[in-house]
């Protein structure tokens, strides 16, 4: 008996590894992350004691035990507290680097990566330093490892949408650094509209939009964003399926949902990964992604959230390839960069599994 439970036991660790490098191997891209939600607590502790910033924990391990989240207001409050550690530009750019290579070696192609500026200006940081050390760390990533990055300057909604003109107006001399303009923190009760004018000056100056919607708050909040905020992908969207128009038009106007399975857990979104709708909404024939959101707090990067979800939902290979070549048509990358993606993605994909059958509908494009 015990043997047979040392066999299941050592077939189920083997095919979990082999699960893990076929996705590790697909060229993937990882469209929401919080750069500061990647702060690891060893990282923390370092750059508390090099910039004398006192902890309310006296070890790594005491850190990791306060990680557990009531809902997202529990989360943003250790969030916030923990990226007062961060001050200089070398903090800045050891975070980003830090991230970066980390993504390498889940498969990351291209990181389309969020910060939140009024989380450092607030404290007195002034813009040109965070970007400055995260310019440069993208810089030295694509050297160094072949990876390509863009940023997404968020808004802090829990703030009026004035602040979010005057860090609009900040973030005039880093623009050219930037990608598009994103939306976070507390969600319930601070719907998109009252950020309409900042989104507006953002797109008009050439940027690409997002917004985290229906992550806690209504499905309301995501038509919102869409329509208000004329967003081209929504961050989260889980609670799309409340509203069945809603979700046919996902489906219809092609709008990618950056989900992130393993955070919707952490913060109570969802009980079990178990009951996650985003294989549901895959076979719906909406664009669907795997992400992280903030891996430090959440317990896995982007590879451990695949692996944990293909397991929980039974996800398949033809699964798997749909979700890695929704992230790379979801990205705001080039065409020709897009195109050149998808191609060494179904290449890769097909090489490694003989026989495969033909796309589903969700992968095509
Ligand atoms: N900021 C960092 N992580 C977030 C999340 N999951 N939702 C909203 N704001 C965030
Ligand atoms: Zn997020």
């Amino acid at each position: 008996m015990a043997l047979r439970r040392i066999a299941v036991h050592f077939y189920e660790l083997n095919r979990a590894m082999e699960i893990a490098s076929f996705i590790r191997s697909l060229p993937k891209a990882e469209l929401h992350v919080h750069i500061e939600g990647t702060l690891e607590p060893e990282m923390m502790f370092d750059l508390a004691a090099r910039n004398g910033i006192d902890l309310p924990f006296a070890t790594v391990e005491e850190v990791r035990e306060a990680y557990e989240f009531s809902d997202l207001q529990a989360f943003l409050d250790i969030y916030y507290r923990g990226a007062a550690v961060l001050v200089t530009e070398q903090d800045f750019f050891e975070l980003m680097l830090a991230y970066l290579e980390r993504a390498v070696a889940d498969g990351i192609r291209r990181a389309e990566i969020f910060f939140d500026p009024q989380a450092h200006t607030e404290r007195g940081i002034d813009f040109s330093v965070f970007m400055g050390g995260f310019a440069d760390a993208i810089d030295a990533a694509r050297e160094r490892w072949g990876i390509s990055a863009g940023m997404i300057m968020c808004f802090l909604r829990h703030l009026p949408g004035d602040a979010a003109v005057d860090t609009w107006n900040l973030a005039a001399p880093f623009v050219h650094r930037m990608i598009g303009v994103g939306l976070d923190s507390s969600e319930v009760g601070n719907p998109p509209e009252w950020f309409a004018e900042v989104y507006a000056r953002a797109r008009s100056a050439g940027l690409h939009a997002v917004a985290h919607a229906g992550e806690e708050g209504p499905p309301a909040y995501i038509t919102g964003a869409l329509d208000t905020l004329r967003v081209e992908r929504i961050d989260h969207g889980v609670r799309c399926e409340e509203d069945r128009a809603l979700v046919e038009r996902l489906v219809r106007e092609r709008i990618p949902l950056t989900m992130c399975p393993l955070s919707n857990v952490e913060l109570r979104v969802f009980d079990r990964l178990e009951d996650h709708n985003i294989k549901r909404l895959l076979d719906r024939g909406v664009r669907v992604t795997i992400n992280s959101d903030d891996p430090a707090y959440f317990g896995g990067y982007v590879l451990d959230n695949f692996v944990a979800t293909v397991e929980a939902l039974d996800l398949d290979r033809n699964d798997i390839v749909a979700l890695a070549r929704n992230s790379i048509g979801a990205t705001f990358l080039p065409d020709d960069e897009k195109a050149a993606l998808l191609e060494e993605l179904a290449e890769t994909g097909a090489a490694l599994e003989p026989g495969a059958p033909e796309p589903t509908q969700n992968e095509k494009g």
